[in-house]
């Protein structure tokens, strides 16, 4: 079975009571549910997982290859960051789609640069929950282009 990597950067699960203006009321659990649904229809398995920690994203990116079809990723606070996250995407060469809730292009200046975007195959963002299972769709029909 086709497996795709899941990932949720810092704060993300504080969703549901982080910023609801912003990022809505709706909990990581269940964006994790939609995508769970969704990836089911396509029997496709998803490894869903969250992190604090830049190192263990790093981790768990530089540890896909030759495990998982695919990268499903929303950085968080790391997308304007984290060089070390880019590079993990470079040197595990997955095939990786970002996602954001919010558009982070009518936000703060600082959150207009994406060290992400270079590196991923595309990028989905503004759609609140709705641009996880967008990014899903994209990134499976990469993957099986029919
Ligand atoms: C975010 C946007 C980032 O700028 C922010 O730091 C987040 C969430 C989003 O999904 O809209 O934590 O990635």
């Amino acid at each position: 079975m086709t497996k795709i990597l899941v990932i949720h950067g810092p704060n993300l699960d504080l969703l549901g009571k982080r910023e609801p203006n912003i990022y809505g009321n709706t909990t990581l659990a269940q964006i994790n549910q939609a995508l769970n649904k969704l990836a089911k229809t396509y029997k496709i398995s998803l490894s869903i997982k969250q992190s604090n920690h830049e190192g263990k994203i790093v981790d768990w990116i530089g540890k896909s290859k030759n495990i998982y079809a695919g990268l499903l990723i929303n950085p968080a606070a790391y997308t304007h960051t984290s060089i070390a996250i880019r590079d993990a995407i470079l040197a595990s060469g997955i095939l990786t789609v970002e996602v954001h809730l919010s558009n982070i292009y009518t936000r703060e200046e600082f959150r207009h640069k994406s060290l992400i975007s270079p590196v991923a195959k595309g990028s989905i963002l503004g759609f609140g929950p709705k641009s996880y299972l967008l990014g899903l769709e994209a990134l499976i029909g990469l993957l099986d282009p029919k």
